[in-house]
């Protein structure tokens, strides 16, 4: 058989292989697959995750297995071909063919093979491929012989830095939060952790911003005790202030409400407004107390202070008493442990006990 026929008969084989594996891809049943992920239930309808460290199966089905692990091995198989192809002398003639292309008079362009260094870069590339996908995760669900998982890998580093620093966290946990507070090698690594992991929300100066607390004044939601901050971070706080719009009989009963807050910092407010909403403050009195000065116990702030939580403008006021607030401080525990919390602790509680 001619040779060029027998390249031509190849490039057709190929090129019907590659559309048989678009068309098998869109049949009907395989475009269901499709629809079936993106009918799949929105985040907050999901079951809890599963335990970390499983093998990876998260596919929804078989099919994306098979969608992704074919396509992977005929590319490999197909670009060995190609090298293949592209290595071989043209009709075996030892006149190398011209492409028929001439530059400047005299400068062709030939149908020489691959330089021998240039093919073998493909050939490793391709042997690195094929046995990276045996042994790492790759081909759809199958995990690779070395059961290599990222969530695996982190946690086996947490383990190793676990080993190296825990005994220094371990060593501060034994003493009181009070001494630690005032050791400038434990308040380094506490406020490296305080930038790590609380900065997001407090501020990388623990000065806090609209529902977030400062937590380098000395004014408290929750209270300024080492102990009391330490609980703060291993078990998290939800502030529960309820919408009182109805209870205050809408919009008069508020802006009367709000002007006996502002009052309270010694804001200047309307004086009928404040004695009218003086009186209607006793439903407010079983969390913020009668005089306003809060109470730790239930994280009702002061409001005679000039600390604000949400903001001291008269109108953020308004919104804070006809809406509510629900601010969630997120519980530490199980991330961080109670060594760390330890020792972070001790460098929020210097921030407002200054020596
Ligand atoms: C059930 C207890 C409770 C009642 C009743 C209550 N509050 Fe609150 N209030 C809270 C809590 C808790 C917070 C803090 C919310 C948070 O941390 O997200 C708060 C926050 C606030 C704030 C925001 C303070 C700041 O620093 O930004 C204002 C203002 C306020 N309350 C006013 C009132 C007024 C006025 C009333 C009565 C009409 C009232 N509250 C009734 C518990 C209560
Ligand atoms: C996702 C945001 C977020 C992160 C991260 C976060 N916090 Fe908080 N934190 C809050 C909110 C919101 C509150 C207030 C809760 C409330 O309104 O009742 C709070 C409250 C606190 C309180 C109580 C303050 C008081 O006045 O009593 C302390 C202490 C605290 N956080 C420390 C930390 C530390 C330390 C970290 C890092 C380990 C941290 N937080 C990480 C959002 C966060």
């Amino acid at each position: 058989m001619d040779i060029s026929i027998f390249e031509s008969l190849r490039t057709v084989v190929l090129l019907i292989a590659f559309l048989a594996i678009v068309i098998w891809a869109w049949r009907k049943k395989r475009k269901g697959a499709f629809d079936e992920a993106a009918r799949l239930p929105l985040e907050e309808d999901r079951p809890p995750p599963p335990p970390r460290n499983i093998e990876m199966n998260e596919f929804v089905s078989e099919y994306w297995t098979w969608y992704i692990s074919i396509p992977t091995i005929l590319g490999i198989i197909g670009c060995y071909v190609l090298v293949l192809w592209m290595s071989t002398k043209k009709g075996g003639e030892e006149e190398v063919k011209t492409m028929g292309h001439v530059w400047d008079g005299t400068l062709e362009e030939l149908d020489n093979p691959l330089p021998n260094w240039w093919r073998w870069m493909f050939y490793i590339s391709l042997i690195f491929g094929a046995v990276y996908l045996v042994l790492y995760p790759g081909l759809g669900s199958f995990s690779g012989v070395l059961n290599w998982t990222s969530t695996g890998q982190y946690d086996e580093e947490v383990q190793v830095a676990n080993q190296k620093y825990g005994p220094i966290f371990a060593r501060y946990a034994a003493q009181d939060i009070e001494v630690i507070s005032k050791d400038p090698g434990a308040l380094a690594i506490g406020q490296r952790m305080f930038i790590n992991y609380c900065s997001t929300c407090h501020g990388s100066d623990a000065g806090g911003g609209p529902g977030f607390p400062s937590l380098s004044d000395n004014s408290w939601l929750y209270g300024g005790t080492p102990q009391a901050i330490k609980t703060s971070i291993l078990n998290g706080r939800k502030g529960a202030m309820p919408p009182m719009g109805a209870a205050l009989g809408g919009d008069e009963g508020i802006a009367q409400v709000a002007a006996y807050v502002a009052s309270l910092s010694g804001r200047e407010a309307d004086p009928d407004l404040v004695a009218a909403g003086k009186a209607k403050f006793a439903i407010c009195a079983g969390c913020h107390m009668p005089d306003g000065k809060g109470n730790q116990a239930l994280g009702a702030p002061n409001l005679t202070d000039d600390a604000w939580l949400y903001g001291a403008s008269l109108g953020t006021i308004k919104k804070t008493i006809a809406d509510g607030r629900n601010g969630v401080m997120p519980a530490h525990q199980d991330f961080l442990g109670e060594d760390k919390s330890h020792l972070i602790a001790a460098y929020i509680y210097s921030l407002s006990n200054k020596p």
